[in-house]
């Protein structure tokens, strides 16, 4: 049995069928109107000044830990040539699979979310090479990525409900081996190589990204078209063994490790404690998962990169479920219920919340304006915003956000993330940029432009200034709230 204290719930309704899962308008308004579409979710306290700690990001862990990973895909690849046409091959060939489709998901995952490295193109180039490794198209994956991290696990908006229920075990097992994902890729990349994209993908993708889709499609074929010419020209399979079929002997890695995330648990809630899971395990599968493991703390917080998760984990742990204390654990858990739920859909595991706990969400704390003259307002002592630093503050209906970057200058924009309704004083100041705490999109603080996706609007930007000691805010246009 799991060691997680939960209980189990079976809502006693006939359960709706399959097609509720679908992502197109009808289940997408369904979703709107029960308030569950980019709502707020429930965010465990953590005092700001460590959770300023927890944010910076370093590109020395994820350097070492990428060429360590590399460096065994590489080690495995060789051994496999030396040893190719032996049985003994098997052993170093399917070590290479793991690594390659396998713990390929998560350097996926934190490229994505541009956490693992400091240096943005280092994010980038990790998870682009990724994305082709687990058999994903990069373009199409950081919208749907997106999605479920405003939607998590909402039917009808998440586009990456990895077990639906009822569960098709069949199907399940298929995926273990990349069977399901085979047909789907190439499927895909044929279709947006043609420029075709899907009333599906239309749901979450925006159309200025549709070129670039189909870009990135003709570039996996090409890669692909040459691995078979390659193939072919040698006369030997290996080729084809080291990109292509890694992910039908190495994707069972990514299985065992990503069903972990949300499988068996509530749908359709607001609060990532109810429907995600953490476990606590060694540092052989916390590097292969990239620490993963702690998957609520990542939800609540996808600021945080990859290596400070145990800390936060430390700090809000309290306020969470217990961890189960084993991948083994959480298997433990998943097995009877997704079996369970293939006869009674309606069944799930229904987490204990620490009853002390709050169950409103926090907002980042505000400063209020104390004076006003000649259109300024005066907002604040200089000491209270510190370098690297942002504070919301209100003023009337309004929300905007003040900033002090590494260099001591002052910015000030409207306070709400043009692509979610998301406080920006939640986010990170990196240079001259804000990063919104909730899919990490980033706006230029100058003059409010976008700066990375899935921002693509600009924010209002407003007069700001420092004297005698204090900080002066003046609005330039009314804000968009
Ligand atoms: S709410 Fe999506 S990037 Fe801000």
């Amino acid at each position: 049995m799991s060691d997680t204290p939960t209980t189990e719930s079976s809502e006693k309704i006939s359960f709706p069928d399959p097609s509720v899962y679908l992502l197109n308008p009808g289940n997408s308004r369904k979703a709107i109107e029960a308030g569950l579409a980019e709502a707020d979710w429930y965010q465990s306290p953590v005092p700001i000044e460590k959770l300023r700690a927890l944010l910076v990001r370093k590109d020395g862990p994820a350097i070492r830990d990428t060429l360590l990973w590399f460096g065994l895909i590489f080690g495995a690849a060789a051994i496999t040539i030396i040893l190719w046409g032996t049985w003994w091959a098997i052993f170093p060939y399917l070590i290479y699979a793991a690594l390659y489709a396998g713990s390929a998901d998560a350097r996926w995952h934190e490229g994505l979310h541009g956490t693992a490295f400091k240096t943005d193109w280092m994010n980038n180039a990790l998870y682009q090479i990724a994305s082709f490794m687990v058999l994903r198209e990069g373009t199409v994956w950081r919208w749907s990525h997106t999605r479920h991290h405003s939607d998590t696990i909402i039917l009808g908006r998440d586009p990456e409900i990895a077990v639906p229920r009822p569960p098709d075990i069949t199907g399940m097992i298929k995926g273990l081996f990349a069977l399901r994902t085979y047909p789907e890729y190439f499927g895909n990349l044929i279709r947006h190589s043609l420029g075709q994209v899907s009333e599906r993908e239309r749901e979450f993708i925006p159309e200025s990204e549709f070129p670039r889709i189909v870009q990135t499609a003709r570039i996996h074929l090409s890669i692909y078209l040459a691995t078979v010419i390659t193939t072919l020209v040698l006369q030997s399979w290996l080729p084809l063994f080291f990109i292509g079929l890694p992910n039908l002997f190495g994707t069972w890695l990514m299985s065992l490790f990503g069903l972990t995330q949300h499988t068996g648990l509530a749908e359709n809630v607001l609060d990532h404690r109810l429907n995600s899971r953490t476990f606590l395990t060694n540092p052989l599968n916390r590097f292969l998962y990239w620490n993963m493991n702690y998957h609520i703390e990542h939800h609540m917080f996808p600021l945080v990169p990859y290596h400070a998760l145990p800390k936060l984990h430390e700090i809000v742990k309290n306020d969470c479920p217990p961890p189960h204390s084993s991948l083994w654990s959480c298997w433990q858990e998943i097995i009877p219920t997704v079996a369970r739920q293939t006869e009674d859909p309606g069944h799930h595991v229904e987490r204990t919340l620490p009853k002390s706990c709050p169950t409103k969400n926090i907002t980042p704390a505000k400063i209020a304006a104390t004076f006003q003259q000649d259109g300024w307002t005066e907002i604040c002592p200089s000491d209270a915003l510190q370098e690297k630093d942002v504070l919301r503050f209100d003023q009337g209906e309004q929300t905007y956000a003040i900033y002090r970057d590494e260099d001591g200058n002052l910015y000030a924009t409207d306070g709400i993330c043009t692509h979610g309704r998301t406080h920006l004083a939640g986010g990170l100041v990196i240079g001259k940029m804000i990063e919104c705490p909730k899919h990490n999109g980033r706006f230029n603080l100058e003059d409010g432009s976008p700066a990375r996706k899935p921002v693509c609007k600009s924010l209002h930007t407003h007069d700001i200034k420092e004297e005698n000691g204090k900080i002066k805010f003046r609005s330039l246009v009314e804000s968009s709230l």
